[in-house]
């Protein structure tokens, strides 16, 4: 068979301080929908057909706990299996069938070298009933992760799941494994974290009804709305959920394919529009927002809460 890889990205699973408030949150504001809750745990679906796009699981301490990738089928998983064995990586377990419970099929769970786990999973139950409301997120569009040992988190994407180079900005690695110009970005950071995860909405428009709700909902915009004059070139809003995970509604990523020119930091640099301007006005992330796509607000709060401070980290920087 042809070189296995994965085809896409279907969910994140997310640690959580009060998982009825992250539920709700991601209900009321964000407008996914509840699929299932046992324990908990909660599975949350987007409009499109995945059966969710994020499980919130409630822990004593915040952080991202995997994030799960398609492949086309069982073939493809077993030799994605073979292909991270035969590099040494650290596969916790053959392919095998998973929970139904969370939509079945078969699949594994592996480490990247920076120690996030990963899922790679064929033939989960697809909703039959998807919708068509441009307002509400379809999927998840793109996860984008911190990373210290650039080299090697680079290397395993691409070697061993199948991922292609789309673009270097100078900062960050932007890699496909579909048409989509980028479904990870690695952040050259100081350590592993999650840095946000990119929910697409279908048009400019229904971006800015999803804007509009969270506004309404008293949760203000911490980046954007704008376009990236970087690589994916996609219109962004960034904000902040209750734990202190940045999310984003995005529209219009780049869809490339194999004629794809990469570039890297030294063209999208000299583009004229750059750090993200639209219509002539600069647009950067608020300093709280900035602090989130660091993975600091979460890092903080899990140590104030180690140290029996119960304080709320996450108002005080959003009020600061
Ligand atoms: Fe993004």
């Amino acid at each position: 068979m042809s070189d296995p890889r994965v085809t896409g990205l279907r969910n994140v699973d997310l640690a959580v301080y009060d998982l009825a408030q992250s539920a709700q949150f991601y209900k009321d504001h964000w407008a996914l929908s509840e699929v299932s809750r046992n324990g908990d745990s909660a599975l949350m679906r987007a409009t499109g057909e995945e059966h969710h796009v994020v499980a919130l699981h409630q822990r004593p301490r915040a952080g991202i706990i995997s994030v799960t990738f398609a492949a086309p089928d069982k073939a493809a998983v077993d030799g994605l299996h073979a292909k991270a064995l035969g590099v040494g990586a650290a596969v916790a377990s053959a392919p095998h069938a998973l929970d139904a419970a969370a939509g079945g099929g078969y699949g594994f769970e592996l480490s990247s070298p920076e120690g996030q786990v990963l899922r790679i999973s064929s033939d989960v139950a697809a909703h039959a009933d998807v919708t068509q409301d441009a307002a509400k997120p379809s999927r998840i569009n793109h996860v984008v992760l911190n990373a210290a040992r650039m080299d090697d988190q680079m290397r395993f994407f691409c070697d061993v799941l199948g991922f292609k180079f789309s673009d270097f900005n100078g900062h960050m690695n932007f890699i496909r494994c579909s048409r989509n110009h980028h479904s990870i970005a690695l952040a050259q950071s100081e350590g592993a974290s999650l840095n946000h995860v990119a929910f697409e909405m279908e048009n400019f428009d229904g971006l800015m009804s999803g804007v509009g709700r969270m506004r309404m909902g008293e949760h203000e915009v911490g980046w954007g709305v704008g376009r990236h004059a970087g690589p994916g070139q996609n219109i962004f809003s960034y904000f902040v959920d209750p734990n202190g995970y940045a999310i984003e509604y995005t529209t219009e990523v780049d869809q490339v394919d194999d004629t794809y020119v990469s570039h890297d930091g030294s063209y999208w640099t000299a583009r004229p529009l750059r750090p993200c301007s639209w219509a002539g006005r600069k647009t950067v992330p608020t300093d709280w927002m900035h602090h989130a796509m660091a993975g600091k607000t979460i890092e903080e709060r899990n140590a104030q809460l180690a140290a029996g401070n119960c304080d709320d980290v996450i108002s005080e920087k959003m009020a600061s």
